[in-house]
């Protein structure tokens, strides 16, 4: 037992934090019917969930990818609700050896939902032994070791692989071609959002003004856990200003002294902004470098920081690294410099984003 005492990076504890997160579970929609927005996603579970019941087969494996915080968990355990079936979850970089896995696979009922988070960061040892499990609901294990080592098949019921991603460019291609029905999330439109505020306010018992919804909800980064955070922050803020309503204006001074802006940015947020434009000129800048300049995780900066301001237009990937684009420095409220002719021709070749 003495790895557990072994120190952790910050990343593994806010990902444990984040997961362990109690008021959150309490906002999670548990029907697909109850699920706000991402209706093309929606759409096509309903189809493909009906059909694999009433042939009362296992539905086909999902892969959910998006950036953090849009749903993919919630989707995951709705699915295996609306099946009807048993809900294992597990996160990639928990299952360390083949072993771990063959356990869980072993332990499984038919059709249940297997749910595998961050499955990038699966080991590739233990990525293999899942491939032939989800083909042919097969495992291939070897036991023993040296020349007395031999090889046992063992069959699997038929189950459900759900695989969740921030980060679906870093998914081996064969594993990524396993999955039957793969399915990208993208940020919620501020109408989306604001029905999910108004559900959340609901069950969390506070009043607010029509107004005062519509703030948070243009505040929130098109994204549910976000809302979900500043609509529990704000409530503190008026129950020691004993507020009965929350409107705009209470929204918006609970949302200032949380350093949330306008568009929903925090400070790490214009610090990036302002590291690219005061540091780099602008930009290209590699995100290693970045990192280094704002003491934060690469991963942190791409999964987390990133998505949201590239969605915006203030930041663009280039193949030489990260450039402001004219909304960022608009957003920093600066006049938008003039680009040489190498730095022009960089922001034409925009990059995809990953997710
Ligand atoms: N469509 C939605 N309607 C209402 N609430 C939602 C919706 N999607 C997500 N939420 C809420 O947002 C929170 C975060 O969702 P979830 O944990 O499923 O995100 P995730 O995509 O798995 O994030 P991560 O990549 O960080 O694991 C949950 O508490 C859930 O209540
Ligand atoms: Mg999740």
């Amino acid at each position: 037992m003495k790895d557990t005492a072994k120190a952790k990076p910050d990343r593994e504890i806010a990902r444990e934090a984040k997961t362990a997160d109690a008021p959150e579970a309490a906002l999670r929609p548990q029907r697909l019917e109850d699920f706000v927005g991402q209706e093309a996603v929606r759409a096509n579970l309903r189809v493909f969930v009906e059909a694999a019941k009433a042939r009362g087969e296992a539905l086909d494996h999902v892969l959910f990818h998006g950036p953090p915080g849009l749903g993919k968990t919630t989707l995951a355990q709705i699915v295996a609700r609306e099946l009807g079936v048993g809900f294992r979850a597990t996160s990639g970089p928990v299952i360390q050896r083949a072993g771990d896995l063959a356990a869980l696979l072993t332990n499984l009922q038919p059709r249940d939902v297997l749910f595998i988070d961050e499955i990038h960061r699966l080991n590739p040892a233990v990525e293999e032994i899942l491939y032939p499990a989800m083909e042919d609901f097969q495992l291939d294990l070897i036991i023993g070791e040296g020349p007395a080592a031999r090889s046992v098949r063992i069959d699997l019921e038929k189950f459900t692989l759900i695989g969740a991603t921030t980060r679906s460019g870093l998914i081996t291609t064969p594993l990524r071609e396993r999955f039957g029905i793969p399915l990208r999330l993208n940020f919620y439109t501020s109408a989306e959002i604001e029905r999910i505020v108004r559900r959340g306010a609901g069950l969390l018992g506070v009043d607010f003004s029509a107004d005062g919804a519509v703030e948070i909800a243009s505040r929130s980064r098109g994204t549910p856990r976000v809302a979900g955070r500043l609509l529990r922050r704000v409530r503190d803020f008026a129950a020691v200003e004993k507020l009965k309503r929350i409107d705009a204006a209470a929204a918006d001074a609970a949302l200032v002294r949380l350093g949330v802006d306008k568009m929903g940015l925090d400070a790490m947020d214009r610090r990036y902004l302002a590291v690219v434009a005061d540091n780099y000129g602008g930009g290209p800048v590699g995100v290693e470098t970045l990192a280094a300049a704002l003491s934060e995780e690469r991963d942190t900066i791409e999964e987390v920081i990133e998505p949201f301001m590239i969605q915006q237009g203030l930041v663009q990937r280039t193949p030489r690294g990260r450039m402001l684009a004219d909304g960022g420095w608009r957003h920093l409220g600066r006049p938008v410099p003039p680009r040489d002719p190498a730095q022009m021709e960089l922001l034409a070749q925009r990059e995809a984003v990953d997710g």
